[in-house]
């Protein structure tokens, strides 16, 4: 059931209407920035209402189309409903749902994906056109018009800002006590009018903890009472809790070395099971009062919150199990003080990164033996979902780690490669990476030091020989022995699962 009581704004109650007339008030051809960040705060009753007008207009044969900007990827009621209604002529900057990226790689639907820190600073720069609407999942109205956020913020701000029109979803499932819990930052400008951003230590608060809006843009307010919707995390297997075993005994090193505090630095963490189950192994390790600057709280962060070992943790959205969201909403109170919720921009700005010194920790699709990275194209040419921000982690964090089962698909495909099939983060932004077989640590190698590391010590034995193979004939035959390569064989490993469905030579 809907409640009214949470949209207490006296001029926008005319506005109250259902989401199919809301949704009417969209025009074909138009672009719209939509709330949401990886299945949190995203619009829950307009899109599925857009989608259904869609339907009808195509029906009847009429062409409708939108452009679609959200934070990054929603949940089913979203991007689901609209690629299954062929209605997004344009998506950015992030996707995750199954039915558009089947629609994105069969050539169907236009994709850009991008770091997600430079979303809203190129919104304002003007190249990716007008925003015509902005629709935008709140937790409620309050009397004077403030926007009381959301469990995501992402890009709301700017899409408020700049949208022509507004419609506003009230979602009375979102914890009431969300209130206070969101730090809107109002001060970044374009060059040359930049200035520095105050932020020193991840709890810092430096905004509002509403969004400001033009009442007079609002032209829709709709009800809603429905829950974020994410994926559940897989338990933490045999190959995830031995990366995460890795990874707190490099850090156990780090400390010991004196290169990192006892309690670290601020943790930036990825998305994906094997992020979500490193957070789980720090559960078990010996590191206090830590902190996390990062993008998305997942499960395990909210877990080592819980256990008091994580002292808070500072993001842009909740990225939590079903199970975990419901937990989190009846006991919201309680993490208040503790979490953080802050524009996109700002989690993820590079400035604020490098300044913190996080620790970045994200998945991968493969690592070539030179330590290029490939997190989005799957044999180079199809997106599984797109770089999110672990370029804005990566290039500027204090250590870069990237982490991966080392193989896929059953032992068919080798996570390391003799080249990268798509190179998302160059070997310079890649200072550890990690897989089940080992940890290699990258930072102050050259080339052929990082190749015979990361074959050593990150890839399948199944796979070592035809790798170290390959490495010593590039040395005998390469063009240039910098970083030795064999053009025409270094991506025949994909071409080979292309064609056989397995980049395995021995028939298995
Ligand atoms: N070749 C082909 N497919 C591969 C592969 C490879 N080398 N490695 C993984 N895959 C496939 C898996 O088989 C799986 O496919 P399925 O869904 O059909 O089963 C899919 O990719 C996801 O892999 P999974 O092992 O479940 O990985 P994950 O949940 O740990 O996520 C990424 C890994 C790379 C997809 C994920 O980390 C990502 O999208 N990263 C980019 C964005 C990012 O880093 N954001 C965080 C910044 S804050």
């Amino acid at each position: 059931m809907t409640e009214t009581r949470r949209m207490n704004c006296e001029r926008l109650r005319a506005r109250v209407m259902s989401a199919e007339d809301a949704a009417a008030l969209i025009a074909s051809g138009s672009t719209i920035g939509m709330s949401g960040f990886t299945g949190s705060g995203y619009p829950k009753a307009v899109p599925l209402a857009l989608a259904a007008r869609i339907e009808a207009e195509h029906a009847a044969g009429n062409p409708f189309g939108v452009r679609v900007w959200t934070g990054a990827s929603t949940g089913p009621e979203l991007d689901g409903a609209l690629a299954k209604a062929d209605g997004v002529e344009f998506r950015l900057p992030y996707n995750s749902d199954p039915v558009a990226r089947e629609k994105i790689n069969r050539g169907e639907m236009e994709y850009f994906d991008m770091h997600l820190s430079q979303v809203a600073p190129m919104a304002w720069q003007g190249f990716l056109g007008p925003l015509d609407t902005a629709v935008v999942e709140v937790t409620a109205v309050r009397p004077d018009g403030a926007l009381i956020p959301s469990s995501s913020v992402g890009n709301n701000k700017t899409w408020l800002d700049r949208a022509g029109q507004i419609i506003l979803e009230v979602n009375s499932w979102q914890s009431a006590a969300l209130e206070g819990m969101h730090d809107i930052y109002y001060g970044t400008a374009l060059p040359p009018h930049r200035v520095p951003i105050p932020l020193v230590r991840p709890d810092d608060r430096i905004g509002e903890p509403c969004f400001r809006c033009d009442l007079d843009k609002v032209v829709a307010v709709v009800l809603t009472d429905a829950p974020d919707r994410n994926l559940p995390f897989a338990a933490p297997d045999a190959v995830a809790r031995a990366i995460a075993g890795h990874l707190l005994e490099f850090f156990r090193h780090e400390v010991a070395k004196g290169r990192l505090p006892a309690s670290l630095l601020p943790l930036q963490s990825g998305v994906g099971n094997i992020a979500n189950a490193v957070l789980t192994g720090l559960l078990d390790g010996p590191f206090d009062d830590m902190t996390a600057y990062t993008e998305v709280i997942q499960d395990g962060m909210l877990d080592l919150l819980s256990s008091g070992k994580l002292r808070m943790a500072s993001a842009t959205a909740f990225s939590l199990s079903p199970e975990a969201a419901l937990a989190l909403n009846a006991d919201m109170a309680r993490f208040r003080g503790k979490m953080i919720l802050r524009p996109q921009e700002i989690s993820n700005h590079p400035e604020l990164i490098r300044r913190l010194g996080c620790i970045a920790m994200n998945g991968l699709i493969e690592a070539d033996i030179y330590g290029n990275v490939n997190s989005t194209h799957v044999m180079g040419s199809r997106i599984q979902n797109g770089i999110g921000g672990s370029g804005d982690f990566a290039r500027n964090a204090f250590v870069s780690i990237f982490m991966t089962p080392s193989t896929a698909k059953g032992g068919r495909i080798s996570a390391i490669v003799p080249q990268a099939s798509h190179v998302d983060h160059i070997n310079q932004d890649v200072q550890i990476l990690v897989t089940e077989q080992g940890l290699a640590d990258l930072r102050g190698l050259s080339p052929k030091q990082r190749a015979q590391t990361i074959i050593d010590t990150c890839a399948h034995p199944d796979y070592r020989p035809a790798l170290a193979d390959y490495f010593q004939r590039a040395r005998e035959k390469s063009y240039g022995q910098h970083a030795p390569s064999l053009l025409n064989e270094a991506l025949s490993w994909h071409q080979r699962f292309i064609e056989t469905g397995s980049m395995r030579t021995d028939g298995r």
